[in-house]
C-alpha cells in the first residue's frame, strides 16, 4: 500500500482516480483549494468505497503549507490534477493562469524534492498537440499551443523534462488527456462546471436536464465524414484506471525518467455522434442547431493509444454508450451538480 498525494483531488477527474486509488489499496492524501470543486466529491468517494481520505483545504501557491504536508506525511508518489483549465478565460486572464499553473507546479517540484519524493504523474492534455499534423497522434509528434492554457501544459512538459535531465531518479508521466466524459456508474460523482459549459458533454447534458435550451454545435462544414469536429472521447472511469496504472508502474520503477503517454480510445466521434448518443441514452432527441465555427478549434483530434497499452498495460474500455448513459445517471440524479445537497 502506498500512500499518494493527489492535488486537485476534490475535481472531476480528480475525485474518479481518488476513487479507483482507493479501490486498487491505496491509501490517499487529497491536497485542493476548491476553486472550481467541492468537497461533497470526496465525501462521495468515502462513501462508495468505505475509507478515507485526508483532505487538506490548501492553495499550491502556499509552498510552506506543501512543505508540511510532505513532513506530515510520508508521501509515495504525486498525482498533480490540480490547475486553472478554461481555454477561453487563459486568453483574457494570461498572468493568472501562467502565474497560477506554473507556478504551483514548481512549489510542488521544490516540496517533492525537498522531501526526497520523486514519482509524479502529470494531468497534461491532448492541447499540448495543437492542431496536430497527423492523425492518429503519436507521442513523439511536434508539440505547439494555441492558448495560454495549453501553453502552461507545455511548459511544465517541458520543465519535468529539464528535471529529469538534470537530476537522476525522478519519475515523471506526463498523461495526455483526449477529451475525458462520463461519470462513475453509481451517478454519485461527475462533472460539475461553474457557470456555462465550455466543453460538448456537459452542455448537452444540461440540455437534457432543461438547464440551458439548445447545443450550439460549432461549425458543420469541417473536414470531417459529417462536417462536424471530431474528438477522441475517453470515459473518466477508463482515464481513472490509466492513473492507477501509471503510478503503480511508475513506483515499480518501470517508468524512470521522463515519460509521455496518450490516453485515448483511439477513435473519433463527431459532435452528431456524441448528440445521437446522448438522446439514446436520455430517451429523446436532445435539440441542436448548427453555429459558426468556434475560434481556435480543428476539425480532428484522435490519438493511437499503443504506448498506454505497451507501457502501462492499460486500455480503455467503455464505449460511447456507456459514457452517455453515465454521464446522464449523474445528471438526472444530480440536475446542479453538488449544489443540491
Ligand atoms: C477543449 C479545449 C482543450 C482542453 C479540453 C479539455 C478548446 C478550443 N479546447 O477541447 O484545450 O484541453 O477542452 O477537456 O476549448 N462543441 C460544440 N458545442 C459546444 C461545445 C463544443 O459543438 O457547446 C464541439 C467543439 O467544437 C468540438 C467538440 O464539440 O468539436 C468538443 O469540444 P470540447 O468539449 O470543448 O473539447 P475540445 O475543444 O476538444
Amino acid at each position: 500500500m502506498s500512500t499518494i498525494l493527489v492535488t486537485g483531488g476534490a475535481g472531476y477527474i480528480g475525485s474518479h482516480t481518488v476513487l479507483e486509488l482507493l479501490t486498487a489499496g491505496h491509501r490517499v492524501v487529497v491536497v485542493d483549494n476548491l476553486d472550481n470543486s467541492s468537497l461533497e466529491s470526496i465525501r462521495r468517494v468515502e462513501a462508495l468505497t468505505g475509507k478515507r481520505v485526508d483532505v487538506h483545504l490548501l492553495d499550491l501557491l502556499d509552498r510552506t503549507g506543501l512543505d508540511l504536508i510532505f513532513a506530515k506525511y510520508r508521501i509515495d508518489a504525486v498525482i498533480h490534477f490540480a490547475g486553472l483549465k478554461a481555454v477561453g478565460e487563459s486568453t483574457q486572464q494570461p498572468l493568472r493562469y501562467y502565474h497560477n499553473n506554473l507556478t504551483s507546479t514548481l512549489h510542488l517540484l521544490e516540496a517533492m524534492k525537498l522531501a526526497g519524493c520523486k514519482t509524479l504523474v502529470f494531468s497534461s492534455s491532448a492541447t499540448v498537440y495543437g492542431d496536430p499534423e497527423r492523425l492518429p497522434i503519436i507521442e513523439d509528434q511536434a508539440l505547439r499551443t494555441t492558448n495560454p492554457y495549453g501553453a502552461t501544459k507545455l511548459w511544465i512538459e517541458g520543465i519535468t523534462a529539464d528535471l529529469a535531465k538534470a537530476e537522476s531518479g525522478w519519475n515523471l508521466v506526463m498523461l495526455r488527456y483526449f477529451n475525458p466524459v462520463g461519470a462513475h456508474e453509481s451517478g454519485r460523482i461527475g462533472e460539475d462546471p461553474a457557470g456555462i459549459p465550455n466543453n460538448l458533454m456537459p452542455f448537452i447534458m444540461q440540455v437534457a436536464v432543461g438547464r440551458r435550451e439548445v447545443l450550439s454545435v460549432y461549425g458543420n462544414d469541417w473536414p470531417t465524414p459529417d462536417g462536424t469536429g471530431v474528438r477522441d472521447y475517453i470515459h473518466v472511469v477508463d482515464l481513472a484506471q490509466g492513473h492507477v496504472a501509471a503510478i503503480d508502474k511508475a513506483l515499480g520503477g518501470a517508468l524512470p525518467g521522463w515519460t509521455a503517454i496518450n490516453l485515448g480510445t483511439g477513435n473519433g466521434q463527431s459532435v452528431l455522434d456524441m448528440v445521437k448518443g446522448a438522446s439514446k441514452a436520455v430517451g429523446r432527441e436532445l435539440p441542436y442547431r448548427f453555429s459558426p465555427r468556434r475560434p481556435g478549434d480543428i476539425a480532428a483530434c484522435y490519438c493511437d493509444p499503443a504506448k498506454a497499452q505497451r507501457l502501462l498495460g492499460w486500455k480503455a474500455n467503455l464505449g460511447v454508450d456507456r459514457m452517455c448513459a453515465d454521464h446522464w445517471r449523474w445528471q438526472k440524479n444530480n440536475p446542479q451538480g453538488y449544489a443540491q445537497e
